[in-house]
């Protein structure tokens, strides 16, 4: 199979799909690589050392493209790349569809084959490749949450680990999946005073045994929200139900009754958010204040530490992308039942429950396609 590989170009996004390491894999197996001149400079990967790895570079994307049966990407087709759509072509990469109708309708109506990384799952229920930018995204909120709770940023001006003498911040975290537990991790690390909040209580078995009496887990339930978040001074936003929207807990009259300054990190946002007054933002305008409170609502929060994040992405996509390569797209699906579960769209139709619902649209069950 011969592979696409474009240089990324949401907003300050530096993280590329295959590395080197990745190259040297699909060629092993027989497979071409084509890769977009510049595409891995963002994570310090250079073309140098992608034609040694085998590569095979192309001036623009529109080559990468035209060219290849895979395009693999790390963010959703931004609208530039509508255009380069096509029927039949796979497309490989995040895409959080139910919170995006356009990416949605461009991918239906221009009939491709889209394998979302996000909803890959495995049946114990985890999501193998949301799971390192999970898990980064949860590390890195902490950071960006201490960060807009300083007072040039209109946040409380509060440090998380408080001082000696004087009390710790205390964040509440709201959901206590892979990125739930590593803020919980970081935060409770940092010295601040943490409760975490979700509706299974085997995570928070979990994490209650591993940090033990350093934190409150709680079960997600109205009353225990409120409380919480009334009392907090950050807060971290880190609820998924796969495929779908995330649910709305904090609502607009929640946030207003916030300690004022207080600040929101709603790491869902790419599912839509799991909190009323949350929009999307952007790396280059990360923060905004609505009723009082600071909210920093970037969708791909791993791109600002792209080193880091490409490495750990394609540690678990690679595995995916090539069995893709070496059975063909209907093979490998049939073979993996977490694979898939990763088609979000084909020819024209929904292949997933919660995108079809999220839009009250009909789906078709990949098992299905597949059967056909
Ligand atoms: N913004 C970014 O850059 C970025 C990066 C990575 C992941 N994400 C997103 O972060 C979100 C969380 O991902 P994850 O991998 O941690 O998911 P996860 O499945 O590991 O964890 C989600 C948790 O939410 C819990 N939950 C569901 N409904 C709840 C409720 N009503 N109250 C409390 N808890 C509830 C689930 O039980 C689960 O433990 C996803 O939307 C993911 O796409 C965003």
């Amino acid at each position: 199979m011969i592979i696409g590989v474009p240089t990324e170009i949401k907003t300050e996004e530096n993280r590329v799909a295959v590395t080197p390491a990745g190259v040297t894999a699909f060629a092993a197996r027989g497979h071409k690589v084509l890769l977009q001149k510049g595409a891995g400079l963002g994570s310090g990967l250079t073309d140098r050392a992608y034609e040694a790895a085998g590569a095979i570079m192309v001036e623009s994307a529109r080559e990468v493209w035209e060219k290849v049966e895979m395009v693999m990407k790390v963010k959703e087709p931004q609208e530039s790349e509508y255009p380069l759509l096509r029927q039949g072509l796979i497309l490989f990469t995040y895409l959080h569809l139910a919170a995006n109708e356009s990416v949605t309708r461009a991918l239906l109506d221009r009939k491709v084959t889209a394998i979302g990384y996000e909803t890959i799952q495995l049946d114990d229920g985890s999501l193998p490749l949301l799971a390192p930018m999970s898990e980064i995204a949860g590390r890195l909120s902490i950071q960006v949450g201490a960060w807009s709770l300083q007072a040039e940023n209109g946040g409380r001006g509060i440090l998380l680990g408080g001082a000696s003498g004087v009390r710790p911040a205390k964040v509440v975290i709201l959901g206590a999946g892979m990125s739930g537990s590593a803020a919980c991790q970081v935060g409770a690390g940092m010295g601040a005073y943490v409760s975490i909040l979700d509706i299974n209580p085997t995570k928070l078995r979990y994490i209650h045994d591993i940090l033990g009496g350093h934190l409150t887990t709680l079960m997600s339930n109205r009353a225990n929200i409120e409380e919480e978040v009334m009392d907090a001074d950050l807060v971290i936003g880190s609820v998924l139900i796969p495929g779908a929207q995330a649910p709305k807990l904090i609502s607009r009259g929640l946030v207003r009754r916030m300690k004022p300054g207080a600040a929101l990190v709603d790491i869902s946002i790419d599912q839509g958010g799991c909190v009323e007054t949350s929009r999307p933002t952007t790396h280059r305008e990360p923060i905004y204040i609505e009723e009082n409170v600071v909210h920093y609502c970037v969708t791909n929060m791993p791109a600002i530490v792209p080193n880091t994040s490409t490495y750990a992405l394609t540690n678990a996509t690679l595995s995916y992308g090539l069995q893709l390569a070496n059975r063909g797209f209907l093979q490998a699906l049939a073979r993996d039942k977490a694979l898939a579960k990763g088609l979000n769209t084909y020819n024209g139709k929904i292949a997933h429950e919660g995108v079809a619902n999220a839009f009250n649209m009909p789906w078709t069950a990949a098992e299905e396609i597949i059967r056909s």
